[in-house]
């Protein structure tokens, strides 16, 4: 497959689904599920409660991507205007070579917090005498999992000084194979709670998920030739890293368009934003500001390395009950947490280098606006060729703003009023 489709932005949207079905075989529900959003609200009622409806995001693909030598369409749930865009451009920028990845085992990290235990050297020594018993109660709670090489893997200890004294911390380290892992995780945390008890005479408290996943970590890589983005743009990249290193404000922000890309990806594929969100910016922050992005220069071409902890699933959850999600799963085609994890990864490294090379470039604001346009057009009140034509005047005339919009409206009404009487 070759995910280089040219001019394919500028196909309708069913020309679209032609041309991934050349790739995919999607069914006529597939097709129905992305057109009507897929989650009915009963389906939905079923998922959380209090439900009232459903929402829905526009599904988009990035094209271009090469990662590890293969080819990926790549769908992306987005509002915003140009992540994609800018995406499938820094991705053809990469190519040929593209993306190349890595990851480690899809471990979560389970926490018990353990308080009023008075030897805690005795209570950790002890815990890890007994690790073939916790293990034996952890895993026998998830047959499923060990089945499929996953469950409980090893324990950690750790003892924290807080406001209310000192507090031993047990971590399970738990294998969760393609599975986001929180629910194994949990279930397993508060069924060897009790041993944990019983062993070092505390009691439990807390017994969740971290959501700093950093026994599983997905690492990505892509070099841009000075031949095709030029000496400036990798001397401006290197400065705005610079600024993103040195200064919190700014690698929040940094932060944030590596994020437009995974999240778009994360929530196609029905899974958990928040969780990544959360691992990714704490990763980033802990020990002083670490960008998610690295760049440097080699043999005068930039490299980019984005290393993010994933904690995503192609099973359980919203993957399979949102049929969106499935679709999206089966474009992707990946096969394990793991690879959708480095394809999300190679997704927000190319949303970051875009946005940096726009900045250092022409400013963001301008291909911004322009994609943002028909946004606008349809904020002023357009309706269908009108949202075209507003945004397309706005964007030659270099004025994209609601007033800009009205004004074109009323225009066009005048216009057609005068060719109605003409009749
Ligand atoms: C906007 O959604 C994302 C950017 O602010 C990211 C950045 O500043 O690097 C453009």
């Amino acid at each position: 497959m070759n995910s280089d489709i040219h001019g394919f932005y500028k196909l309708s949207i069913s020309e679209r689904i032609d041309e991934i079905k050349k790739h995919v075989q999607l069914t006529a529900d597939d097709v129905k599920a992305l057109e009507n959003g897929g989650l009915d609200v009963k389906t939905a009622d079923m998922m959380a409660e209090n439900v009232i409806g459903t929402t829905r995001l526009p599904v988009s693909v990035a094209t271009n991507f090469t990662i590890n030598k293969k080819d990926y369409i790549i769908p992306m749930a987005t509002e915003e205007p140009s992540v994609v865009a800018a995406a499938s451009n820094a991705a053809k920028l990469a190519r040929p070579e593209g993306f190349t990845t890595s990851s480690t085992d899809p471990i979560m990290i389970g926490q018990i917090q353990m308080v009023g235990i008075e030897d805690l050297k005795y209570a950790e020594k002890n815990i890890m005498v007994n690790v073939p018993s916790i293990k034996k109660i952890a895993n026998k709670n998830d047959s499923t999992l060990v089945k499929f090489g996953g469950g409980l893997k090893s324990i950690d200890t750790r003892v924290i000084d807080t406001e209310r004294g000192k507090m031993l911390i047990v971590h399970l380290n738990v294998d969760v194979r393609d599975a986001m892992g929180a629910n194994a995780v949990n279930t397993m945390c508060e069924a060897v709670a009790p041993y944990i008890e019983e062993i070092t005479g505390g009691k439990s408290k807390l017994r969740i998920i971290s959501n700093l996943a950093t026994k599983r970590m997905v690492r990505a890589r892509a070099a841009w030739k000075k031949e095709s983005i030029g000496a400036d743009v990798i001397d401006g990249i290197l400065d705005a890293y610079a600024f993103a290193k040195a200064d919190i404000y700014r690698c929040a922000t940094n932060n944030k368009g590596v994020m437009n890309g995974i999240d778009a990806v994360v929530i196609a594929t029905g899974n958990d934003f928040r969780a990544v969100e959360a691992g990714a910016h704490y990763y980033s922050a802990v020990n002083g500001c670490k960008p998610l992005v690295k760049y440097e220069e080699k043999n005068g071409n930039l490299i980019g390395t984005i290393e993010v902890p994933m904690a995503l699933g192609i099973v359980g959850g919203a993957t399979k009950t949102n049929p969106v999600a499935k679709v999206a799963l089966k474009i992707l085609g990946v096969k394990t947490s793991r690879e959708l994890g480095e394809v999300a990864a190679c997704v927000g490294l190319a949303n970051n280098f875009a946005a940096l090379r726009a900045m250092v470039t022409e400013g963001i604001q301008k291909g911004h606006m322009k994609l943002h346009a028909k946004n606008i057009a349809i904020t002023a009140g357009a309706k269908d060729t009108e949202v075209y034509i507003t945004a397309q005047k706005m964007v030659d005339e270099n004025n994209i703003s609601v007033s800009r919009a009205t004004e074109i409206l009323k225009e066009l009404k005048i216009e057609e009023a005068e060719k109605a009487g003409s009749e």
